[in-house]
């Protein structure tokens, strides 16, 4: 071998050790699910806890991070606010299957559908990993309690609210977040049966945003479109509202056409404000986050917990305003 062959020979086997260790330190930190206790002292706490949102980025679940993270703070917990940046079901899946596989001492989630979260729900509880579902329950599933707005009775209440507010009279198009996720169909069902024994309210159309505030805005459109009779809407998650107030504002139809939606987000409070929304359904996540984990402390520490807690629900009127603390979901804690 020439000496030009042998030093290209040891340049080629240095590349191919690099590139393996590479490979190997990638893969670890992708398929091991560790990143935050590599950097944090893990001695420091008492428990490692995880919060799997729907969607990380979103002004709803950073409130339910933020009340978990005050309670972690006030009992030693290390909490990781960790899931899918927007909606999506795999992902959400894939953050709790690894969060399990890092053996963190209690995983809080959302059960957001019977078929896809109850089976892996129950191999993580089995695997003796205590599960809460915040938010949206799966209640066939084995998870050890359930922290929320009761979804059924919150459609209940916004069917009632656009009764008394359209005087009975509306020809309803409703927007809901996921047409396949337990709390979306709860809170839909529940708006319908209050509504079915009026003569007056109509129910036109039912579509779906994916949690999106663009494809609400979408809809909504279409609707409108499509369906020039339809005068009141129902929007069943926290951007749905927001999407369709765009949509009416630009239509010029401010006024004529009655909108409810769903949680206290800046902008929904805006559009209250100015009365392109008339009213909203109030949730508490700060306090679901608070309360979650403080239920998760008692499970791993042996105390008995209910199986259904659950937060306050309410309407809120442009008369409610200006909002305190309490009632844009930020509990006092
Ligand atoms: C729901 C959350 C959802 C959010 C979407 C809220 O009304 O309770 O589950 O992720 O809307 O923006």
């Amino acid at each position: 071998m020439g000496r030009l062959s042998r030093v290209a020979y040891v340049c080629g086997a240095l590349c191919f050790v690099v590139s393996c260790s590479l490979a190997i330190f990638w893969g670890y930190k992708v398929f091991v699910h560790k990143p935050s206790m590599e950097k944090m002292d893990q001695a420091k706490y008492k428990y490692h806890f995880v919060l799997v949102p729907e969607e990380m980025d979103n002004e709803y679940w950073r409130l339910v991070g933020k009340g978990a993270q005050a309670a972690a703070k006030q009992n030693g917990v290390l909490l990781e606010y960790v899931g899918p940046k927007q909606a999506n079901f795999d992902v959400h899946l894939k953050t709790i299957e690894m969060s399990a596989a890092s053996k963190v001492d209690g995983i809080m989630t959302q059960g957001l559908s019977d078929e896809q979260f109850t089976p892996l729900i129950n191999r993580v509880v089995e695997k003796g990993i205590p599960v809460i579902t915040v938010d949206t329950d799966t209640v066939n599933s084995k998870r050890l309690a359930y922290i929320g707005t009761d979804n059924y009775y919150s459609g209940v209440l916004a069917g009632k609210a656009l009764i008394a507010d359209t005087k009975g009279h509306a020809n309803v198009a409703i927007i809901t977040g996921s047409f396949y996720k337990n709390h979306q169909q709860q809170r839909v069902k529940g708006f319908e049966d209050a509504v079915k024994s009026e003569n007056g309210i109509h129910i036109i159309d039912v579509e779906e945003s994916e949690i999106s505030r663009v494809r609400a805005s979408e809809k909504a459109f279409q609707i409108l479109q499509n369906h020039p009779e339809v005068n009141a809407f129902f929007g069943t998650s926290a951007l749905d509202g927001v999407g369709i107030a765009q949509v009416v504002e630009q239509y010029k139809k401010t006024g004529q056409v009655y909108i409810i939606g769903f949680d206290t987000l800046p902008d929904t409070v805006n559009y209250i404000r100015n009365g392109t929304i008339q009213a909203t359904v109030v949730q508490e996540p700060y306090q679901m986050g608070y309360e979650a984990v403080k239920l998760m402390i008692d499970l791993v520490e042996g105390r008995k917990v209910p199986s259904i807690v659950h937060t306050d629900t309410r309407i809120m009127r442009a008369k409610d305003l200006p909002l305190t603390r309490k009632n844009i979901g930020e509990g006092s804690k």
